[in-house]
């Protein structure tokens, strides 16, 4: 009895023990998640101004940056004190608190990309969490930090980026944030936290501001400028068992792309051609199984022609073909309702297939005023028409069109309003 009232003192005695030695105060525990949420976003070698307030009226804590940028800091200044002013302007209590922190990017001497988060956590334990950016360009009057040209192509690349997890009819019409970092303009949603993607600045390279420019070189990636013609070449009913490859080398040596619309029943002749125009930057997409009518087909004929072509060109390169050029250009309400794809049209019909003459495609090609926004349509199947984009690339070229490939024309020039099911057609 006597033994057990002793370890019953004893037990009491630690527990008291312990809530003196142990229990930290609450100034102590905000000190440590003002630390730990700091240590979550880096931002070394940073001169910053570090403040960390503890009240039982609501505690605040932030880092911000000094940035010898005198505009870009003042900037800061009225931003991170517009947070802690809405944070005080309810009555609060020590279970409200407020932290501000940073992530610091530059690229070159002229751009710096500031990014401001803050966390604040409310009496019920909810965290609600905001990011917004500062871009500061030295060569750019306020507001135009990142030009017209740059927004816009950085828009049209993330859109592209995040197709597969988002709807890009959603993200066109939500508001964008966009970042200069170190690899790219980062552009995210303000209302859909996981739409975040980094845009390389090799593939913006012709609308980046001079500063940034000189930094980077554009062959990482085929950069399009978006101020300049724009022209798609498109090579039907292959793969061809040695064409096609001519007409890759003919590309290859231009730095040039097209599309090519393959025959599923064709990419067992020459699946490392198809595999190498993917890997060239070209486009590749469905030309139907059997290089059937899919206007005059069953439905059931339709889904089986489509699927099998999709499988065989995804066991190829990887990536399901986004586009479908129907045979014959035909199109009926069966395939508009069945395809996941966008139907694609062309707008210069060579008539290669016809002729089978280097010089009446290429003098069919040359004639016309202007081929801005045009799709060529030829065919992977003749000499003559190899022998032909042989001279037309370089007449392209030395006239000022950049070859891209239909995505590429679609999403840059006016059409992008994606819709499945919809029969493009393109020039004027
Ligand atoms: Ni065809």
């Amino acid at each position: 009895m006597i033994f057990k009232r002793i370890i019953c003192i004893f037990t009491i005695i630690v527990i008291a023990l312990s809530s003196i030695s142990c229990a930290p105060s609450k100034k102590s525990v905000f000190e440590e998640q003002a630390k730990s949420f700091f240590n979550e976003f880096t931002s070394e070698g940073v001169k910053a101004t570090e403040v960390i307030e503890y009240s039982k009226q609501g505690s605040v804590a932030y880092r911000q940056p000094e940035t010898e940028v005198e505009a870009l800091d003042s900037e800061l200044s009225v931003y991170y004190n517009k947070l802690v002013g809405y944070f005080f302007e309810t009555e609060k209590t020590d279970a409200n608190k407020l932290f501000i922190t940073f992530e610091i990017y530059k690229p070159c001497d002229d751009i710096i990309g500031v990014e401001v988060i803050s966390r604040e956590l409310s009496e019920d334990g909810l965290s609600v969490e905001m990011k917004a950016p500062f871009n500061y360009n030295k060569m750019a009057v306020s507001g135009e930090e990142i030009p017209d040209d740059l927004k816009r192509l950085a828009l049209i690349y993330a859109r592209d980026a995040l197709k597969t997890t988002h709807d890009a009819k959603a993200l066109k019409e939500a508001e964008p944030k966009m970042l200069y970092t170190d690899k790219g303009v980062r552009v995210s949603y303000k209302d859909f936290e996981n739409a975040v993607t980094v845009v390389p600045y090799e593939k913006l390279y012709y609308s980046l501001p001079e500063s940034l420019k000189s930094k980077i070189t554009p062959d990482s990636a085929r950069a399009v400028d978006i101020n300049k013609k724009m022209v798609a070449l498109t090579f039907d009913d292959g793969p061809h068992g040695v064409y096609t490859d001519e007409l890759l080398d003919i590309l290859e040596k231009y730095n040039a792309v097209a599309t090519f619309f393959e025959v599923g029943q064709n990419v067992d002749i020459a699946p490392e051609a198809i595999k190498r125009a993917y890997d060239m930057g070209c486009e590749i997409g469905s030309h139907s199984y059997s290089h059937a009518n899919l206007k005059t087909s069953s439905a059931d004929k339709i889904k089986s022609e489509l699927d099998k072509t999709n499988e065989k060109l995804k066991a190829v390169t990887g990536e399901m073909p986004t586009l479908l050029r129907p045979p014959y250009g035909e199109v009926g309400s069966s395939l508009r309702d069945i395809s996941e794809q966008y139907l694609i049209g062309w707008s210069v019909d060579t008539m290669d297939w016809k002729y089978r003459n280097a010089d009446s495609v290429i003098n069919y090609v040359k004639r016309e005023k202007s081929l801005d926004g045009d799709v060529i349509l030829m065919h992977s199947l003749y000499k003559s028409t190899v022998d032909a984009v042989e001279e037309l690339v370089p007449w392209l070229i030395e006239n000022d069109y950049q070859l891209v490939t239909i995505t590429e024309l679609m999403m840059l020039g006016e059409q992008d309003n994606f819709e499945k099911g919809v029969y493009y057609h393109f020039g004027n």
